[in-house]
Order: structure tokens, then C-alpha cells, then sequence
């Protein structure tokens, strides 16, 4: 990939700009409003943002993602992946792990564990408990979060 016109930057005010980027990946806009304020973005842009993300300080040395997500058309470009090295450079030394919870999905656990990641434990239901309707993914209902982790 060419890298010149490549920049991560971080996104301090008007994060619901990227609105549409956070609903991909969180599709209940009060769900992303219980971590977007206290959360730090990023995106990184390549001629035009291509994917974002948000990070949380979960205490005792966890550091959590709470929202990635990549331009649908430019998916698989290894976008996001650079965009979790780069939180993980800048975090290491501040934080001890790097973390994120997810649902059950083919779409997304093999993402992270291409990224490094491996699994860490569940929280049982939390997306039938915490959601207002059923969320679906490969036709698959998401029921527990599964989270991940990653020394940095
Ligand atoms: C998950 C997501 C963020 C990945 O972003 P991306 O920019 O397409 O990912 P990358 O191109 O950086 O992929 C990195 C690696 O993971 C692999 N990968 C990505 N998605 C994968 C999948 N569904 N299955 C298997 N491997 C996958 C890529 O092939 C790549 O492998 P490589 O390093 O061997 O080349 C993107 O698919 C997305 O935005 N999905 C919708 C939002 C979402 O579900 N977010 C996660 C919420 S928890």
C-alpha cells in the first residue's frame, strides 16, 4: 500500500462526524454513547478517512477498543490492523494490555487474531441483556461478548 499520503490522527471534538463509521461497528447509537465522550478516537486517512477507532482506560492497566471499523470498500486493505499497531505503540509503556470485546462472529475474532490477539474470557449475554433488539452477524445471533487480549 502506498504510505505518503497516510496519517493517524486523533479526533478530540464532533466524533459523531463519523457516525456512520462508529454504526458499523456498534449498531445501537446509545450503546456508542456510553463510551464516546470518555473514549479517544483516532482515524487514520488515506486520501479520505478509511477506518477509526475508539479506546477506553478500563483501569489496572487495560486499555479496551471499544469501536473499530474501516470504510466497507476498503475492508481487507490492512487498514485496521495498522491502526491497532499504532495504538499499541502509542500506549505501550502506559498500559499493560490492550483489549477488546466482541461478539461470538467469524467476521471479527479472526480479525483480531490476525492481530495478535487471543481470547481472554466472556461476559454471558451481554448483547441479548444490553441491546434493545437482536443483532445479527453471518445469520448468527451475537448472545455473550468474547473478549481478547494483547500485551503491549
Ligand atoms: C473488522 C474490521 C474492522 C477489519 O478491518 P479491515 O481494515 O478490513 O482489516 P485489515 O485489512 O486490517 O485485516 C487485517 C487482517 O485480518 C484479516 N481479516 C479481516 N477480516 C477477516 C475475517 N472476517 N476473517 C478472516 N480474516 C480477516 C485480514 O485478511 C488481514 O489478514 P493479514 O494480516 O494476514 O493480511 C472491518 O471488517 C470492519 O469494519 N467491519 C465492520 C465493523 C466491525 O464489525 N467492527 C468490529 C466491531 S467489534
Amino acid at each position: 500500500m502506498a504510505m505518503e499520503n497516510m496519517m493517524i490522527k486523533e479526533i478530540t471534538e464532533n466524533k459523531k462526524e463519523y457516525l456512520n463509521l462508529l454504526l458499523l461497528a456498534d449498531e445501537q447509537e446509545d450503546m456508542i454513547d456510553r463510551y464516546l465522550d470518555r473514549g479517544r478516537m483516532y482515524v487514520l486517512e488515506d486520501n479520505g478517512v478509511k477506518c477509526e477507532c475508539v479506546v477506553t482506560d478500563e483501569g489496572n492497566g487495560i486499555l479496551e477498543i471499544k469501536n473499530i471499523a474501516t470504510e466497507p470498500e476498503f475492508q481487507g486493505k490492512g487498514y485496521a490492523k495498522m491502526l491497532i499497531s499504532f495504538i499499541a505503540r502509542e500506549y505501550s509503556g502506559r498500559f499493560e494490555v490492550l483489549q477488546v470485546g466482541t461478539g461470538d462472529s467469524p467476521l471479527t475474532i479472526p480479525f483480531y487474531e490476525k492481530c495478535g490477539f487471543v481470547r481472554s474470557h466472556i461476559i454471558p449475554k451481554f448483547f441479548t441483556d444490553n441491546y434493545d433488539h437482536p443483532i445479527f452477524e453471518c445469520g448468527i445471533q451475537l448472545v455473550d461478548m468474547v473478549y481478547l487480549q494483547k500485551s503491549i
